[in-house]
This record gives structure tokens, C-alpha cells and sequence, in this order.
């Protein structure tokens, strides 16, 4: 059976289409980033306007890419929540449409609980596992025994890494997102004289915190006087977003340093969970799980304590719609089908 997805949970239009046997025959994603750019962050109108120009082109050519027509999909899944509520109506009036005209099921899915399931696009997953979601909008640990017993043992409790990455580098004038950025400025740079706090690291929860850290940045960037004005708005001169003269290597630094405290927590965090459990295999998934560095520093953890590490491909870290298929059908086989008056959930507690 051919499964139609579509994601619209924030600022990425996304449509795929895959089998019920979790094969991906195509995965479209149209990124928003310029459109937001501008403002530092996503602006929730904007997104939803642009969702609204980008939701039809953007499920035709999952179809086309796929080679399926409409009367060929069996099933229609589409973002539920969490996320932006007016961003994920988008997604959700244009499935309801889509799956009444061509009187197919539609089925609401978590969006966490589609991270987690782009694990299983190219890899071998088994259970039990621990599963950490390092996104945008979250930072959590998961205690998962099947695909249906998902529990959270952990979570932020202020930003999650994602917003910490895009926060810092609107500090430090990088542009919007942070996550790429700073990863690719912080590359190689020796940041041993700075040293940022490693928020929770030793406590005894799976919790998180990264606002500190963020406001560890913050006070660094000011005693140091690298810019000549710090203006959190995002808008200024392009002249008064440079470094003042001879301050230029403090930024990629600071952005490595930081970089460095995330890592150092993330990876101390999740192999605790992974240990206190005796589990054999972790799961790590989000946009931030596109980072190279965060990726090299679970491989080397993994080896030392011999656990199997299973991290989605790039394209499958980063929000995208075939993770929402792959999580689609387990509701298909379980036959939770929704009904034309499914609703959007901005804050979801289950996963
Ligand atoms: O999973 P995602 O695409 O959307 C959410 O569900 O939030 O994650 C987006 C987040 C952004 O905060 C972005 O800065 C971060 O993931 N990100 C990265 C990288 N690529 C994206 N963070 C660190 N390093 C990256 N290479
Ligand atoms: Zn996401």
C-alpha cells in the first residue's frame, strides 16, 4: 500500500510517500528558511501563509517523484502536533481534503513520534531502546519497549538544543538558522580557554537546561566587547553585526565552545539513560542529530561503552514527512483512523 505523508509542523512544507512495508519511494521538503531568515526565528504567520503556497506543489511532486497517483494511496497521514498550531492546520485541512476526495483513511501523528520512528527508514531497530529527540522545540529522553510504549524519562526544562544553537548564533550575528552555522564556523577552532557550564550534567535526572548556558554566552559576548551593540531583535546595520577589529576570532570561539558544553551534555545524558537502563542500543534523532560533531561524539561514546548507535541519515534528522509515514503505519495497523474533525494539538503530553 502506498501512504501519502505530509508534515507541516513548523517552517518546513513536506510531503513523501511510502510503503506500508516502510520503504520511502520519495521525500519532498521545501524549506522556509529565507522567508524567516529576516527575523531571527520563525514568525508563525508567515509560516502558515507559506505552507499555504507550498502544501499543493510540494504533495505533487512527492506523487510524481514516487510515480503514484492519487487513486493509487491506500492511506493519508499527516502531522497532528505538537507544533505550530496554524502551520499544522495547513498540513491537516489539505490531508482531510485529500483523503475524504479520494475516501482513503486519515490518520494524526505525533510529530516526536515521527523523529523517533526515522531511525527505522535505514536502519534495523529493536526494542527495547532509549531514544532522544534533539529538535528546535525539544530535547527529550524516551524509554521505548515497543513502537507502541513510548516513554518520556526526560526532557528540557527551558529551551530545548536547538533554540539554544539558533539563539546563540543571533547573539553572535550568524544568521538564522543557528544549528548549520555554528556548526561550520566552530569546525577545527581551539576553544580551550573558554569554558561554559555544562548545565545538569551530573544530576541525577534525564532532565535538561540550556537557558544558563545561553545567558553564559551572552554575558561572554558583552565582557569581551566583540560587537559594538548586542541587539537581540536581530535588526541593526550590517556594519554593527561585524566584530569590532581584532576581536574577529572570538566568535567562532565562543560558537565552539558552546558547541562543545551542548555535545558534552547530550552525550553524558543520553549514555546515563542508556546505562541506568541497561539497554543495548540508542536512538538519536532531531535536527540537531544533523550535527557532525554531536554525531562523531556519540560514535566515540558508543564504541567506548560497546552500546549500538543508531542516528538517521541528515535528511531524515531534520523535520521531513516520510518520518511521518514510517510512524503512520503503525497507526494504520492498528487501525486508529481519524475523523474529518481531527483537530491540530499544539502541546502534546503523550510522547
Ligand atoms: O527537527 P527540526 O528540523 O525541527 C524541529 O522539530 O524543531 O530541528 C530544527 C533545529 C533548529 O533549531 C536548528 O538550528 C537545529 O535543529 N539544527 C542544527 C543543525 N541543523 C539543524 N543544530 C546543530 N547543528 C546542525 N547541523
Ligand atoms: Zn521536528
Amino acid at each position: 500500500m502506498h501512504i501519502l505523508a505530509i508534515e507541516t509542523s513548523c517552517d518546513e512544507t513536506a510531503a513523501a510517500v511510502v510503503t506500508d512495508e516502510g520503504r520511502v519511494l520519495s521525500n519532498v521538503v521545501a524549506s522556509q528558511i529565507k522567508d524567516h531568515a529576516a527575523f531571527g526565528g520563525v514568525v508563525p504567520e508567515i509560516a502558515s501563509r507559506k505552507h499555504t503556497e507550498l502544501i499543493e506543489p510540494v504533495v505533487e511532486e512527492a506523487l510524481i517523484e514516487a510515480g503514484t497517483s492519487g487513486r493509487e494511496l491506500g492511506a493519508v497521514t499527516v502531522t497532528q502536533g505538537p507544533g505550530l498550531v496554524g502551520a499544522l492546520l495547513v498540513g491537516i485541512s489539505y490531508a482531510k481534503a485529500l483523503a475524504y476526495g479520494l475516501g482513503i483513511p486519515l490518520f494524526g501523528i505525533n510529530h516526536l513520534e515521527g523523529h523517533l520512528c526515522a531511525a527505522k527508514i535505514e536502519h534495523e531497530v529493536t526494542y527495547p531502546h532509549i531514544g532522544m529527540v534533539v529538535s528546535g522545540g525539544h530535547t527529550s529522553l524516551y524509554r521505548i519497549c515497543s513502537p507502541s510504549d513510548i516513554v518520556r524519562i526526560g526532557q528540557t526544562l527551558d529551551d530545548a538544543a536547538g533554540e539554544a544553537y539558533d539563539k546563540v548564533a543571533k547573539l553572535l550575528y550568524l544568521g538564522y538558522p543557528g544549528g548549520v552555522v555554528i556548526e561550520r564556523i566552530s569546525r577545527g577552532v581551539d576553544h580551550e580557554e573558554i569554558d561554559f557550564p555544562r548545565p545538569l550534567i551530573n544530576d541525577d535526572t534525564y532532565d535538561f537546561s540550556f537557558s544558563g548556558l545561553k545567558t553564559a554566552v551572552l554575558n561572554r559576548v558583552l565582557r569581551e566587547e566583540i560587537f559594538e551593540h548586542v541587539d537581540l531583535s536581530f535588526s541593526g546595520l550590517p556594519e554593527e553585526k561585524k566584530p569590532l577589529p581584532g576581536k574577529e576570532d572570538m566568535v567562532p570561539k565562543i560558537a565552539a565552545a558552546f558547541q562543545a558544553a551542548v555535545i558534552d551534555v547530550l552525550v553524558a545524558k543520553a549514555f546515563k539513560a542508556v546505562a541506568d537502563h541497561d539497554m543495548k542500543l540508542l536512538v538519536v534523532t532531531g535536527g540537531v542529530a544533523s550535527n557532525g560533531a554531536l554525531r562523531e561524539a556519540l560514535g566515540r561514546k558508543a564504541r567506548e561503552t560497546g552500546i549500538r548507535l543508531v542516528i538517521p541519515d541528515r535528511k531524515y534528522c531534520t523535520d521531513n514527512a516520510a518520518m511521518i509515514g514510517i510512524a503512520g503505519i503503525r497507526s494504520i495497523k492498528e487501525g486508529r483512523c481519524a475523523s474529518l474533525d481531527m483537530n491540530a494539538v499544539s502541546r502534546w503530553e503523550r510522547v
